[in-house]
């Protein structure tokens, strides 16, 4: 060995016994906070402010119980609240708490752990300066099939939760918000027993919904909603309805928000694409200062054990306008560019 690969040996070396050397996204593995604690974050989304990403989830605490009167596989853990997860380069992320927590007091506030909480996610509101946060809450049988709201002047939170309601008096089941570039925010959910996806424009403090919606996806049972812009298009990520179970997934495109949407078709590719690598979409990020970067972010669910669900991450391959999500085990954000 010469003195230059001597030296390249001790660089590594040191670096990695110092932490720096950048961390693989490997999917499907137990990923660690910056404390060595598993990530606890199901269903979640991602908001990026100033300089910062935070991670917002279901915090899946404790034994997964099948109710006595499960009529299907509605496996569930008591609600426990909405965790937060902050990081500079969505590798290493630090524990912020749990910034909505339940309401363990009061057997009738959609946040007692006898309820259900999924899919929270949070954006800015330039104007008001809040971070509003919309969540799916439910009762244990899921009948409820409501959106919740939640206002804080922090992403770290506490969040304070203003209530629930049937956005445009109809289902609210998986959902998603995105916020356009001229600042309106919409709500994508799974309504109508699941069957049919609203897009719900919201006011201007986006805490309640105009009364514009329109409905897509008729008839066509899309769940697991997850929305991206690129290049002046819209795109929306979706999976099938078939409770805990992994099935395929969907990407629909649009020119205008609210539709007409057409859908493509499934981007998934590599092993296991036809379950969509066993996971469901959740959220699609943008990486700053990467062209044209997005991370596609899916739940592995273990519908026994759900505490123990898992994370894939893909970035999103696009080439000549056609936009797939291949496998990858493992990948770094070091090796991914965005489209030039
Ligand atoms: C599928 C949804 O995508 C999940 O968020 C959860 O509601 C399960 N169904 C419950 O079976």
């Amino acid at each position: 060995m010469n003195t230059f690969q001597r030296f390249l040996l001790a660089v590594i070396f040191l670096s990695s016994f110092m932490g720096v050397v950048a961390k693989d996204i490997v999917n499907g593995e137990v990923w660690l906070d910056t404390s060595g604690n598993p990530i606890n974050a199901h269903g979640g989304g991602i908001l990026y402010h100033n300089g910062m990403y935070y991670w917002y989830g279901e915090y899946k605490k404790g034994e997964t119980v099948l109710p006595d009167w499960a009529t299907w596989e509605c496996y569930r853990t008591d609600v426990t609240g909405v965790s937060c997860y902050s990081s500079p380069d969505m590798v290493n992320w630090a524990f912020e708490g749990i910034v909505l927590p339940a309401v363990p007091d009061d057997t009738d506030h959609d946040l007692h752990p006898s309820k259900v909480l999924e899919r929270p996610k949070v954006v800015y509101n330039a104007k008001t300066k809040k971070f509003v946060m919309w969540a799916h809450v439910e009762s244990a049988d899921y009948s409820k099939a409501a959106a919740g709201v939640a206002v804080s002047d922090s992403p770290t939170g506490p969040f304070e939760y203003l209530g629930s309601f049937r956005p445009n008096n109809a289902m609210s089941r998986d959902q998603t918000i995105f916020v356009d570039d001229d600042g309106k925010a919409y709500q994508f959910a799974s309504s109508e027993n699941n069957q049919t996806l609203y897009i719900n424009e919201l006011t201007d403090d986006y805490l309640r919904p105009t009364g514009r919606y329109t409905r897509n996806f008729i008839d066509a049972a899309r769940e697991a909603p997850a929305v991206f812009k690129h290049d002046g298009r819209y795109y929306m990520l979706s999976s099938g309805c078939t409770g805990w179970d992994p099935n395929k997934a969907e990407l629909a495109v649009a020119d205008s928000i609210m539709g007409d949407w057409t859908v493509i078709g499934d981007p998934s590719t590599g092993k296991d694409a036809d379950k969509t690598f066993y996971a469901q979409s959740t959220y699609v990020q943008p990486v700053m200062g990467k062209n044209n970067l997005y991370i596609a972010m899916f739940d592995r669910w273990n519908k026994i054990d759900l505490e123990n669900s898992r994370y894939v991450w893909l970035p999103i391959s696009i080439t000549d306008d056609k936009i797939t999500i291949p496998w990858r085990e493992s990948w770094n954000f070091d090796c991914i560019n965005g489209e030039d």
